[in-house]
């Protein structure tokens, strides 16, 4: 086999990524008032080492109302700036691509940490120093029974959090970032103004397609200007609600020709979310890459780079999905947690770095001594 294309470079804007593996936003809920720390050094540091062509830092709120969760971080403060540097500091060292996803919880904000019921704030969170907050939304349409109520947003609000959005991304430069991901998927805020289901709006911010996607592109249109124009720009989209009467793939195909022509540089295709069941989910049924069809669709239809996402899990899937032009870009969510070195291991399954180049240089020159004394004691076993 030749260069497989997982290992094949890319250069978007002026970024080198070293090879197509990407490392999904997934939320720690482990910041404090939006700081992060050594847990967030250790875990996206480890990604970094494990060879994965970017790194990305988890949904991190434009604001602080703007956090899903009290534990989310945030890009609000230059305290969260100064301590998101020695990250991204060490991501580059170890020959990958800093990258965050910027966002705002919407009507989804202010809620628990998943393990503590995903459900509103409660007492018990309270007592431990926890802060509820009312969140805002299109409509103010709860997302379910039991889930607080939004403000539905004025036009003071959507200016606030376009300049919030804005600054954010300014924000991610100054912490040393290379790539900007914006968050409009999984039911937060810019989901929740695209989908029928939860923008109930009868002002030029809602009603048919072209006024739900209104606000979400002027945020887009926000951020390209305030962040650099060599550096690329990804949005993350729920291609379909995956509900009857939601938001279904055509939308998201044009939707992505409007990104594209703001600057957009990756449409990242998840999906789902808009529904109190779990953070992503929809009416799908999910087997191995069960999005891939939505990065295929997108990238032919639009021609813009697409990344699919979505239990992708063996090198030889990402490979299939990568060679039959479905998709531009591989994000590893779960399957990356198992295993941080997914991509030295999927380097290894292609046989393609026999001395370990690929790994940290202070594992690679054992390494590589140490295979080469297996093989040679192996091959003499083999001749006894
Ligand atoms: C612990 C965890 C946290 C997540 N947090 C985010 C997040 O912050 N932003 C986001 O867009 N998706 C988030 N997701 C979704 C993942 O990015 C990914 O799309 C999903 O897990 C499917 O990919 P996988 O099958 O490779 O895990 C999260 C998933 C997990 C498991």
């Amino acid at each position: 086999m030749g260069q497989p294309h997982l290992f094949t470079p890319l250069t978007i804007k002026s970024t080198t990524l070293s090879n197509r593996v990407v490392i999904s936003p997934m939320d720690q809920y482990s910041a404090v008032d939006g700081v992060v720390n050594d847990y967030h050094l250790v875990h996206y540091g480890k990604f970094a080492m494990g060879g994965a062509g970017v790194v990305f830092v988890e949904a991190t709120g434009v604001s602080e109302v703007g956090r899903i969760t009290n534990g989310c971080p945030g890009l609000y403060t230059d305290e969260q700036v100064a301590a998101f540097r020695p990250l991204t500091a060490f991501i580059k060292q170890q020959r990958s691509i800093p990258a965050i996803q910027i966002g705002h919880g919407g009507r989804k904000a202010s809620t628990q940490r998943p393990w503590e019921g995903g459900g509103p704030v409660s007492p018990d969170e309270i007592a431990k120093g926890d802060r509820i907050w009312t969140p805002l939304g299109p409509s103010d349409q709860a997302l379910a029974e039991g889930w607080l109520t939004p403000k539905m947003m004025d036009s003071a609000d959507l200016q606030r959090t376009k300049a919030d959005f804005a600054q954010a991304a300014a924000r991610a430069a100054d912490a040393g970032f290379e790539i900007v991901e914006i968050h409009m998927a999984h039911g937060y805020l810019l989901q929740s103004f695209l989908s029928p289901l939860s923008n109930r709006r009868n002002d030029g911010y809602g009603g048919d397609r072209a006024g739900r996607m209104r606000f979400p592109l002027e945020v887009t249109e926000a951020v390209r200007a305030a962040w650099p124009d060599d550096k690329p720009l990804f949005v993350r989209i729920s291609s379909v609600d995956g509900i009857d009467g939601g938001w279904e793939l055509e939308d998201s195909v044009a939707l992505a020709h409007e990104l594209k022509a703001r600057g957009v540089d990756v449409i990242d295709c998840s999906s789902g979310g808009n529904s109190p069941k779990g953070a992503t989910n929809a009416n799908l049924k999910r087997g191995p890459g069960f999005q891939v069809p939505f990065a295929q669709r997108i990238r032919e239809e639009v021609g813009i780079k697409t990344m699919a996402v979505g239990l992708i899990r063996t090198p030889q899937f990402a490979e299939e999905v990568l060679a039959d032009g479905r998709a531009d870009l591989i994000a590893v969510g779960r399957q990356a947690l198992v295993d941080p070195f997914w991509p030295l291991h999927a380097a290894q399954y292609f046989d393609i770095d026999p001395d370990f180049t690929k790994w940290p240089q202070q594992y690679a020159w054992w390494l590589e001594k140490w295979d080469k004394g297996l093989r040679a004691y192996e091959a003499e076993q083999a001749a006894e």
